[in-house]
């Protein structure tokens, strides 16, 4: 197991997001927990931005690195694949959900649906893949992983299919700028509150 660290390592950037998907729910629920709903609304859609940009990145980059190994690897992606599914259906219906307490009823599952993933993929795939990817591919795939982010949809959309996972690339990448324009018209934290987020 190659214990150096770099940047680009794909490990080392879905650990990074991982950080601050965490911190980033800290500060909803400390909004919430303030009654302060705005403030809260903000950091929710900064959320649902943050984690629908990580799950295309590592449907489209990750997972098909795991899959490469072989068996396993097919069964680790296919479980994770179920997972994804099921945060992104439960985000769309929060993302519709006016009801207050079904709202926070909802979140909480969501996040426990969520917390439960990351730590799977931090004991389970991640190790996986430091035993089984070469080094030189994991920080060879980073700039991808980051590219993916920087282009993907920024919206759940728990529709799209999985598999085959080239065309939901390509409805994916179709989708993007329609989300993006509607990301326009929402309410976000400001550039430096988020970036407060981020692991140093
Ligand atoms: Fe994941
Ligand atoms: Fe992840």
């Amino acid at each position: 197991m190659g214990a150096v660290y770099d940047e680009n390592d794909i490990v080392q950037i879905v650990l990074t997001d991982h950080r601050t998907v965490e911190n980033q729910i800290a500060k909803w629920q400390e909004m919430r927990n303030a009654n302060n709903c705005d403030e809260a609304t903000k950091w929710f859609n900064q959320l649902v931005f943050e984690i629908a940009r990580h799950s295309v990145a590592e449907e489209q980059v990750l997972y098909p690195l795991m899959e490469a190994v072989g068996k396993e690897g097919l069964q680790l992606s296919e479980n994770a694949l179920q997972d994804h599914k099921k945060i992104k259906v439960a985000l769309e219906a929060l993302r519709h959900e006016k009801d207050e307490a079904e709202f926070d009823r909802k979140m909480q599952q969501m996040l426990q649906e969520l917390l439960g993933h990351m730590q799977t993929e931090e004991d389970i795939e991640l190790p996986f893949v430091m035993k089984n990817v070469p080094v030189e591919k994991r920080i060879s795939e980073g700039p991808a992983f980051q590219r993916m982010k920087a282009i993907g949809p920024t919206l759940p959309h728990p529709s799209f299919k999985e598999r085959p996972q080239v065309l939901q690339a390509v409805v994916g990448l179709l989708t993007a700028p329609v989300d993006r324009l509607r990301d326009l018209f929402k309410e976000f934290p400001s550039a430096d509150e988020v970036q407060a987020t981020k692991p140093v």
